[in-house]
C-alpha cells in the first residue's frame, strides 16, 4: 500500500490505519519537495499525484494507494481513479456529519486554500441548506505550524489565534470543527486550548480505515510489499528531525525518491 502526502499530515492517517489494521505493510511518501500543496495550482496537484503513483508503481508492487491529503484528494481523486487500475482511496471532507453532531448549529470547517476552493468542497457547501452555519477558514499557515510541532519546534499561540480569530470573535463560536487537512490532527490540543469551551473535532480518518478493511476483506494476502518503507522527495536538514518520530512507525528503510 502506498500512502502519500506533501508532509507529515498523512502520518495521522497511517497511525489510524496501523491502529486498526495492524498487519498491514506500507510505503509512506513524504512529498516535501512540493510542500505545501495548499499553495499550488490544481493542474500541478493533479500532475504531481499522477507522477507519484506512476513512479512508485514502477519501483514497488503496490496494490492500493491512499491519498492521505485532503488537498490532493479533493482536487485529483476522481481523475486518479480513472487513470489507474488499482484501488485509490482518498481523504475527502464529509461535512454532513458535522450537521448531525453540532449542538449549537455552528460548524467550523478549516482546510487549505486549495481544498476550500476546490469544486468538491464548493459544491458541498452550496448544496447544503444549512450553509449559513458553516464558518470556513482557508489557510495555508496551519499545515506549516503542524510541521513545526512534529519536529518539536516552537509553536506561536499568537499566530495560532490569528488564524482562528474570525471564529474566536463570534458571539456563538462553533462547537464542532471539521479538520479538512490531515496535518491539522496533530494540533487538536493546541486548537482546543485557544477556545474557551470543549470542541468536537471531526475528520475523515475513520472512513479511510473502513474502506481499506472492506477492500482487504475479500482479498487475503494481497500485500506484495513485505516491509515498511519511508520515502521523501527532497533531502533537507528537517528530514533528520523527523527520524525520531518515525521510529514508532517501524520503517525498515528510509530513502529519497526522485520525482522531478
Ligand atoms: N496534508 C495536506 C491536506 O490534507 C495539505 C498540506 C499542504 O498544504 O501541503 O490537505
Amino acid at each position: 500500500m502506498l500512502i502519500f502526502d506533501s508532509g507529515i499530515g498523512g502520518i495521522s492517517i497511517l497511525e489510524n490505519i496501523k491502529k486498526n489494521i495492524p498487519n498491514i505493510n506500507y510505503i509512506y511518501l513524504l512529498d516535501n519537495e512540493a510542500f505545501p500543496y495548499g499553495e499550488k495550482r490544481e493542474s500541478f496537484i493533479i500532475e504531481r499525484s499522477i507522477k507519484i503513483i506512476n513512479t512508485i508503481k514502477k519501483l514497488y508492487p503496490i496494490t492500493m494507494v491512499i491519498v492521505a491529503c485532503n488537498t490532493a484528494s479533493t482536487i485529483s481523486l476522481d481523475i486518479l481513479k480513472k487513470y489507474f487500475d488499482i484501488p485509490i482511496i482518498g481523504v475527502l471532507p464529509l461535512l454532513d456529519e458535522t450537521m448531525r453532531i453540532t449542538k449549537n448549529s455552528k460548524i467550523g470547517f478549516i482546510a487549505t486554500k486549495a481544498t476550500v476552493n476546490s469544486s468538491y468542497v464548493q459544491k458541498r457547501i452550496s448544496k447544503n441548506i444549512h450553509n449559513k452555519n458553516i464558518k470556513i477558514i482557508a489557510t495555508n499557515k496551519l499545515a506549516k505550524i503542524a510541521e513545526k510541532k512534529i519536529r518539536k519546534q516552537f509553536i506561536s499561540y499568537i499566530k495560532l489565534r490569528k488564524i482562528f480569530n474570525r471564529w474566536l470573535l463570534l458571539s456563538v463560536q462553533p462547537d464542532t470543527i471539521y479538520l479538512g487537512c490531515t496535518h491539522f490532527s496533530f494540533l487538536k490540543k493546541e486548537i482546543q486550548n485557544i477556545f474557551h469551551k470543549p470542541i468536537i473535532f471531526l475528520d475523515s480518518h475513520k472512513i479511510v480505515v473502513k474502506k481499506i478493511k472492506k477492500y482487504f476483506l475479500n482479498k487475503k494476502n494481497n500485500q506484495n510489499i513485505k516491509k515498511n518503507i519511508f520515502l521523501y522527495s527532497k533531502y533537507d536538514k528537517n528530514i533528520n528531525k523527523l527520524l525520531c518520530i518515525l521510529k514508532k512507525y517501524e520503517f525498515n528503510s528510509i530513502k529519497k525518491v526522485n520525482l522531478s
